[in-house]
């Protein structure tokens, strides 16, 4: 536990809830191959314990992206700072994301992602903050709904810090 930081999703509910997300994504793409799209940072320990529920042939690949805003929101310009490593045309893609805020990093990544002419593009996200959306993008597959907090850990970052913490927390209302 670190200080100045309330948790809003303990480890164990968020376990619960990814082991049951790869289930649901098992049974939805069964007989199909997929391949996982992590969206870097924030993807990395979702995806990882994501994957290891998902009983299917599977790649992964990611992508880095990052966008230009201030620190705690996004403008809607997004960079790809790193690529997918292999073609996606014809493949069944799943993106997966930390969290959907303003969709506008979302968006743009359907629609870069879609111009690569895959068989279908599904997103997976473990969170959602319906509050701040400024595009409404479709999450496929989703872990929790949160209010209009900034959460930190589980792969998620405040200025690069916390991604480590096991649960997803409140910074202080100071951090955000
Ligand atoms: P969007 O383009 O506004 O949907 O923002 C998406 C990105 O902003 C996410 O992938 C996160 O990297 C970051 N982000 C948005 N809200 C939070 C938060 O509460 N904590 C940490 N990162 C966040
Ligand atoms: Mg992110």
């Amino acid at each position: 536990m670190q200080t100045g930081i309330r948790t809003l999703i303990p480890e164990q509910d968020i376990q619960r809830r990814v082991r049951e997300l790869g289930e649901q994504i098992s049974r939805d793409y069964a007989g199909q191959e997929l391949v996982l799209v992590g969206v870097l940072k924030g993807c990395f320990l979702f995806m990882a314990d994501l994957c290891r529920h998902i009983d299917l042939p599977l790649a992964c690949d990611f992508l880095g992206v990052s966008s230009y805003g201030d620190r705690t929101s996004t403008s809607g310009v997004v960079r790809i700072t790193s690529d997918l490593t292999r073609p996606v045309e014809g493949q069944h893609l799943l993106v997966v994301e930390d969290i959907v805020d303003t969709g506008l990093t979302m968006q743009y990544l359907l629609e870069n992602l879609g111009s690569r002419k895959p068989r279908s593009i599904k997103i997976c996200s473990l969170l959602e903050k319906p509050s701040r959306a400024v595009v409404k993008v479709p999450i496929d597959y989703l872990g929790f709904t949160i209010e209009d907090v900034f959460v930190v850990g589980y792969g998620l970052d405040f200025q690069g810090r916390f991604r480590n913490l096991r649960y997803l927390g409140v910074l202080g209302e100071s951090g955000r």
